[in-house]
Parts: structure tokens; sequence; C-alpha cells
């Protein structure tokens, strides 16, 4: 099926008792069993929830998986698949500015547990190939990178990767599966925070992890339970919800993106402007090849904290916040914000500066967005 068809349809029969057309939030806790050994394939929602799994089968669908997994955060997902995927002994690699929390996970908590982390420039495929050893059995990649839009090529990373026992582990929260699916190009494990455009309306906190092969999704499945970090089933409901307008939705966060990455273009008082739809960014090129939009994550340098505070504080329409994703616009301050986990002197060397704002674009009229935004660089 196409894929906004899939994202209405896939996972979701109607219900089988009454015939509802959207799958009914089952909030239980346990389910009654005929005799000892006898049931319907349901013991404990811990380890089996209808509403979860309607999710996990759609998002296995849209990201092309055999298998999907949903968690209590985005940050639960990726906890669970480095239990997955590593042990002690092991090293992994990471592309340098990824999402702050991720890195903050892997330096601060799975390193303690004896596994080695090497940061580098994804985008550049020979720092890639050099940081690669014996023991190396994941390689973890944002593209594009929160917040600087740097484009990875996920063909060539698996390439490298799987010369060796080595999954590749993508986190595409930015494109979603609407604009980029990254099993296709080779991947072994997509991750999402569905927090952000897979829920789309700011009012739910989740994650999930869809899986290429057999094996590992077993062993997820496994992990999942045996950990327990699940999505709950008014979550999973969100999500699905969500999801059925994801489409539509990024497609207007992509034209409004587009119209605002112009209108900064155009302004003669900002240093740099992050957005691989521009054709001088340095992705544009590989963009254009691995996705179908460019999406609504725009990223600006104002030249100092300063005139990034002042700015920030006059925008009206566009919330001061962080997260992204959500119908509305938010505008957020990476290096006190999302990134404030990350050593000062690895951010300045990464490009995340103090002068530096992220927005997320919403899927308002562009027109009252640029206008508040315009009215703030005035003031
Ligand atoms: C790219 C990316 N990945 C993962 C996460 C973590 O997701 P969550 O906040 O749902 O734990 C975030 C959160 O901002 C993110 O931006």
């Amino acid at each position: 099926m196409g894929f906004k068809t899939d994202a209405i349809h896939a996972g979701q029969e109607p219900d089988p008792t009454t015939g509802a057309v959207t799958i009914p939030i089952y909030q239980t806790s346990t389910y009654v069993q005929e005799g000892l050994g006898k049931h319907k394939g349901f013991e404990y929602a811990r380890t089996q929830n209808p509403t979860r799994m309607a999710l996990e089968k759609n998002m296995a669908v849209l990201e092309r998986g055999v298998a999907g997994y949903a968690f209590a955060s985005g940050m639960a997902a990726t906890t669970a698949l480095t239990h997955l995927l590593l042990k002690q002994g092991d090293h992994a690699i990471c592309s340098e500015n990824v999402y702050g929390g991720t890195f903050r996970l892997f330096d601060k908590i799975v390193r303690h547990y004896g596994v080695e982390f090497t940061y580098v420039n994804s985008s550049n495929l020979s720092d890639v190939e050099k940081a690669m050893r014996r023991n190396t059995r994941m390689v973890f990649i944002e593209t594009p990178t929160n917040p600087l839009m740097a484009i990875t090529d996920v063909r060539a990373v698996c390439d490298i990767a799987h010369k060796q026992n080595c999954r590749v582990v993508v986190d595409n929260t930015f494109m979603s599966p609407y604009f980029q699916r990254p099993i296709e190009l080779g991947a072994d494990i997509v991750v999402h925070s569905t927090t952000k455009y897979l829920n789309g309306h700011s009012d739910s906190v989740g994650g999930v992890a869809v899986l290429k092969r057999e094996e590992d999704a077993e062993r997820l499945q496994f992990i999942q339970n045996a950990a327990g970090a699940i999505l709950s089933p008014f979550d999973s409901w969100l999500v699905l919800r969500g999801i059925k307008t994801l489409p539509i939705r990024m497609q207007a966060h992509n034209a409004n993106g587009m119209a605002i990455a112009k209108y900064l273009a155009a302004r003669k008082d900002i240093e740099k402007i992050y957005y691989p739809g521009l054709p001088n960014h340095p992705g544009h090129e590989l963009a254009k090849k691995q996705m179908t939009g460019f999406g609504g994550m725009i990223a600006f340098d104002l030249g100092s904290l300063d005139r990034a505070r002042t700015f920030l504080e006059r925008v009206k329409l566009c919330s001061l916040g962080e997260s992204l994703g959500g119908v509305e616009t938010l505008i957020s301050h990476p290096a006190t914000m999302t990134h404030a986990s990350v050593p000062a002197e690895d951010r300045a060397r990464m490009g995340i500066t103090d002068g530096l704002v992220r927005i997320s674009v919403g899927i308002e009229d562009v027109e009252d967005l640029i206008a508040d935004l315009e009215a703030a660089f005035a003031a």
C-alpha cells in the first residue's frame, strides 16, 4: 500500500468486539485466563498490550522493518538498543552532534559498563572508517543531526560497518519515515522519539525502535519485557492517532520550513543558517538523494548569547521551549537547553555556539510566523 494508506491502516484492524474503527485504549494491567496455560495470547500488560502492539505493527510497516517496539520515551528506546547491541569490552561509534541526551546516556551511563565510545563527524566517511575497531558493535548516527542539520550518507556508513559484525542504528526523529527510511538505505535499526513528529501534537512522550533482522527483533522484544520501559496504552493510542496525519503534517512542516529558511537566508544580519533544503548547505545534494523532503528544523547563528537571548525573549507566536516536531512552532537555544549536557569546548568545536538558535517550524500560516520573526529582529 502507499505510505498514506499504511499510516492510517497498517496494524489497525477494526476492534473485533464492537467494530470500533479506532483501536481502543486497552487500559488494563492483566487478562483473565481460561485455565492454566490457556489464554488468548495476552497474559500481562507489560508483555502484551493490544494498543501498543497496533502502534508497533504500524511503525514496522512504515519504517520497512520486521518488527517495532514502543518505549516510554525516545531515550528509553535508545537505552534498550544499548542492551541489545553492547556488552562489556565492546566499542561503539556515534555521530558527534547527536541529541544531547543521547550523548549523556552513552557518556554518563553506558560507558561505565565498560563500553568505549568514539564520537566522529559522521558526515565525513573517512572519520567513520578510521574509528572502526575489531570490537565495534554499533554505529549510531543521527541524520540530519540535532541541531546543526548535518547529513550523513546512511548507505555509505552501512557499507563500512557491515564489513564486520556491527549494526547501524539511525535516529530518524527529525525526518520521520515519511521523508527518510533508513532501513531501505541499509540500516539495521531505526529509532525515534515519538514525542516529536510521529505524535506531532506535543502531548505525549514516547519512543520506538524498528528492526530489520528477525534475531534482533526477538531479542529486543525480550529486553522490552525484561527491562520494562514500555509505552503506556494511552500514549500508544495518541501516537497512532498522530501518525494518521503524519504525511500531510510533514508536507506542511516542509513547506513552512523552506519558506522560513529562505526568509532567514535573505537577511544580512544572520551569520549562518543550517537547513538542508538550501542549495549552499554542505549536505544538500546528499539530502536530495536519501530524503524526500527537508523537514521543518532550522538552526541559525545570531553571533552572540546577548543577541540570541534578546531575540528569543521577543518572539511571541514562536514559543520558547525544548522539544520539536509539534504542530506549533517552538524555538530554542541549544547551548543552554537541549545541548547543555555537552561540554562547552565540544559544543564550540562542533558549532553549537552561544548565538545558535533552533526553530522547529510548525504548521501555522507561514506569513504569521515570518511576521513574528520580523518583529523580533526589528524590536
Ligand atoms: C533527535 C532526538 N532523538 C532522541 C530524543 C530523545 O527523545 P525523548 O525526549 O522522547 O526521550 C530527542 C529529544 O529531544 C531528539 O531530539
